[in-house]
């Protein structure tokens, strides 16, 4: 753990402070016991919209409400103790008008304990980063690839690549402007993310972008082999849960059929025995 010692809390100033020291950890989180899991590790817990592909099993992020956050920013605020927990903006709550944005905030932190939300967008939503920072909302921004632009931007390619890379440049320096205390820069080539991490004053944290960044973050669901729908390339996997969970289903399923579960240990009863075939007597 990078930002404070082992029990402190970590706040979007200690973030902010951390530029340039040892990357800061990110994961999301979207349950209560993956959160505590989690906890004990990073700096920042996401509650990331991306909990409408991974749990919800949506076709993209599109189609997750502000209700659903805030039910998810519940579950995740339970298992949490020490890392700063951030919750996404959903698609729709916030790109209206700065009033829009601020009105759905109170309500994310609120009614979560979040202490800082996150938000899509570079210089077009910076006026809107303007007034929540100025009214006390710690924001994390989010450009390069914004998965909530999926339709604009016709799928999920690299952003900034050749002459766009002063796009994404440009973007990155106007959320800083506009106060964000950090900026996730997900899907930008590598000399990209290096370059922008060196010239924007606030922590960079990345998601197929490259090591030079303040910090990293990845999906659990992705990190864990959890979420195996599709893969992408930036989704380091670290553990086969998928695999393990269908092997365990499978053990069950047979052993339920040839009635081996409940064995003599799993059941009750005074008199209780396992006979050859099976049943109980
Ligand atoms: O929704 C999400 O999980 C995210 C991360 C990928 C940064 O925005």
């Amino acid at each position: 753990m990078s930002v404070t010692g082992k029990n402190a809390t970590v706040t979007p100033p200690q973030v902010m402070a951390s530029k340039g020291s040892t990357p800061l950890v990110c994961l999301t989180a979207y349950t209560t016991p993956m959160a505590k899991l989690a906890d004990a590790h990073c700096d920042v817990v996401l509650v990331g919209d991306s909990v409408g592909m991974v749990l919800h099993g949506l076709l993209s992020t599109l189609g997750v409400t502000l209700d659903m956050m805030i039910m998810h920013g519940q579950t995740v605020r339970r298992g949490l103790e020490r890392a700063l927990m951030v919750v996404d903006m959903p698609f729709g709550s916030y790109e209206e008008s700065p009033g829009q944005a601020f009105a759905n905030a109170v309500r994310l932190i609120a009614e979560t304990g979040c202490e800082a939300i996150k938000l899509e967008g570079g210089e077009p939503i910076a006026e809107t980063i303007r007034f929540l920072t100025a009214r006390g909302i710690p924001v994390m921004a989010h450009v390069g690839l914004t998965p909530q632009a999926v339709n604009a931007l016709g799928g999920y390619a690299v952003q900034g690549r050749g002459q766009d890379g002063e796009r994404v440049a440009h973007d990155a320096a106007a959320v800083t402007d506009a106060g964000a205390f950090s900026v996730v820069l997900e899907k930008v080539p590598e000399p990209l993310a290096r370059r922008i991490t060196s010239e924007i004053a606030i922590p960079t944290i990345g998601i197929g972008a490259s090591p030079a960044c303040d910090g990293q973050i990845l999906v659990v669901d992705d990190m864990l082999g959890a979420f195996t729908d599709f893969r992408p390339r930036f989704a380091k996997r670290y553990a086969s849960l998928g695999e393990e969970a269908d092997k365990a289903i499978a053990a069950y399923a047979e052993e339920v059929q040839t009635r081996r579960l409940p064995a003599a240990e799993h059941v009750f009863g005074d008199a209780t025995r396992i006979v050859a075939d099976g049943g109980t007597t």
